[in-house]
């Protein structure tokens, strides 16, 4: 399990890239939006230090990129503690996150990844290690087997997830903060850019940064992915200061289109339309006919395109909204199959 539980380290886990690790902010003071999330957490770091006592438990809960990891990375700093970050189907036997859990010193921090996904016998070893900082563990096997309880230190747990509807009743009561990430507002985003620009030595026309603050979905880890590819044009173009011009030439190279829409928001939206002449369509019918995951559409894509109101859900299932009837040019409820998704850059649908 080792190559999996990262003490002191919790970057290199899904950030492989230097700069991403550059990129991400040290403290509170460079940590932007999430005004309610950051107003609580601001409040449960200094009461534990007021009581010199471990954090309460808290879950932090949104869709990816929005900056879940690096708070739990700020907390622990704040704390004064370590992290020690695991993500949830890593743990693949009870034991794993049994050794995880003695070995942390007094306050640590445990940051859980992905926790709607850990296998619910795992699971369990958590709810009185949560409640009691203890540990039951049985010693032999059939009818000769007895449990034991051991003491553990003090710790937080920082749970991580992108979707809390799909963790169990248990352990979400178990959470004493639950916080929910919103997406970022296009000026928030103007910040963030501006500030990692800095980190990254190019310097950017007004006009261009905006331009990638309304193309970013809202995410960060988008704008800062955008970010990079405009470095790499502007270094191997030789440019000193971005302008839109470039951040257009590198919003098209990543197939990101002027609404900010990328290839597979586009293929969602011209399925529903073509495929089922705007819906409603159910979640399973729309992720087989697109081949690709649930979670990966309800977590990652739907979340945005259902903020941005271009997609509505009904009881019936997902259908197009207004908006994105007007990208179709559809003139009423009968279906022109003429139309087509204007900014359709998807040869496979097109
Ligand atoms: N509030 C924020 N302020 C500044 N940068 C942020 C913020 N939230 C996220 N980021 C940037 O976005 C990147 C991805 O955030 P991350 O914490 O990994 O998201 P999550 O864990 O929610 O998927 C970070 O490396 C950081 O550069
Ligand atoms: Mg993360």
């Amino acid at each position: 399990m080792d190559d999996r539980v990262m003490s002191g380290n919790p970057s290199s886990q899904e950030d492989n890239q230097r700069s991403e690790v550059l990129l991400r902010p040290q403290g509170f003071s460079e940590y932007i939006g999430q005004k309610r999330v950051v107003e609580n957490i601001g409040l449960m770091v200094e009461s534990a230090k007021i009581r010199n006592q471990a954090m309460d438990h808290a879950l932090l809960s949104g869709p990816p990129g929005l900056g879940k990891t690096s708070l739990a990375m700020i907390i622990s700093k704040a704390l004064s503690t370590h992290l020690h970050v695991v993500s949830g189907p890593a743990l693949e036997k009870k034991g794993d996150l049994a050794s995880l859990l003695t070995n942390l010193n007094p306050h640590d921090v445990l940051f859980i990844d992905e926790i709607h996904r850990i296998n619910i016998s795992i699971e369990e070893i958590l709810y009185s290690a949560m409640e009691d900082f203890k540990l039951d563990i049985v010693l032999g096997e059939g009818p000769a087997a007895r449990t034991m309880q051991i003491d553990i230190n003090p710790f937080t747990l920082i749970g991580a997830t992108t979707r809390s509807g799909l963790l169990s009743n248990p352990l979400r009561d178990r959470f004493i903060a639950h916080l929910h990430f919103e997406f970022y507002q296009p000026d928030e985003l103007q910040r963030i850019i501006s500030n990692n620009a800095k980190k990254l030595g190019i310097q950017f026309q007004k006009e261009a940064k905006i331009v990638i603050s309304e193309c970013s979905r809202g995410t960060p880890r988008i704008a800062n992915r955008i970010l990079r590819r405009v470095r790499d044009f502007a270094l191997v173009k030789d440019v000193s200061i971005v302008s839109t011009d470039i951040v257009e030439k590198a919003l098209r190279l990543m197939d990101i289109d002027h609404l900010g829409l990328d290839q597979m928001d586009r293929r969602i939206l011209n399925v529903i339309y073509e495929y089922y002449n705007g819906g409603p369509v159910g979640i399973d019918a729309l992720c087989a006919t697109l081949s690709e995951d649930r979670s990966t559409i309800e977590d990652v894509y739907e979340p945005y395109l259902l903020k941005e109101g271009y997609i509505i859900r009904t009881p019936r299932g997902r259908e197009l909204s207004e908006k994105s009837r007007k990208l179709f040019g559809f003139k009423n409820e009968q279906t022109s199959k003429q139309a087509h998704l204007n900014i359709s850059t998807d040869p496979a649908l097109s």
